[in-house]
């Protein structure tokens, strides 16, 4: 399928931002770009390498920078890192070229996909229900002043979940 514009996948770590992506790349041939994958290729080290050699200012930064590089892509899916929505100017920068998309799923299944994985320094030390639940709280306001729609997906399989985007983001 084609696209005039292109689609911003947000929400919280775990949410399936990236698979939801690399659904819609297999079966309707859209460009992706993973956004943590590009900065680690850009900065040549791990995430959890930036974060504890740079700061996560550093790293903020390159979101921003990136997103600005990005202006000019157009009918690609970007699953962003968990937390592009939290600064207004990377918002606008979404809304310039893209929609933008809010996944959400439950603390208890956000802690169910990520148990068992080290790249996500923010969530270090942070791997329980009540935890989870409090960062999202905090985020939750941003994520959904960010979004042009909002899809859940507790429960849902991919394919559920990329119909119910596709459909509408083409209504809107
Ligand atoms: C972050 C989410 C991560 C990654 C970094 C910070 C966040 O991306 O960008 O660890 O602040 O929520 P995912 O949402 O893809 O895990």
């Amino acid at each position: 399928m084609d696209l005039t514009f292109n689609i911003y996948l947000i929400g919280f770590m775990g949410c399936g931002k990236s698979s939801t992506a690399e659904y819609l790349n297999k079966h309707e041939k859209l460009h992706i770009i993973d956004m943590d994958e590009e900065i680690v290729k850009r900065a040549g080290m791990p995430i959890s390498e930036i974060f504890a050699t740079q700061g996560e200012p550093a790293f903020r930064k390159m979101e921003t920078d990136l997103l600005r590089d990005l202006k000019n892509v157009t009918n690609t899916v970007i699953s962003c890192g968990g937390g592009v929505a939290m600064r207004e100017e990377n918002v606008a920068l979404m809304r310039e070229s893209g929609r933008v998309v809010l996944l959400t799923a439950a603390p208890e299944t956000i802690l169910g996909r990520v148990k068992n994985s080290h790249n996500r320094p923010l969530l270090e030390g942070r791997k329980n229900v009540a935890a989870i639940a409090e960062l999202m709280d905090a985020r939750r306001p941003h994520y959904e002043a960010a979004a042009d729609i909002t899809v859940e997906t507790d429960g849902r399989t991919t394919p559920e979940v990329c119909a119910e985007i596709l459909r509408r983001v083409s209504a809107k």
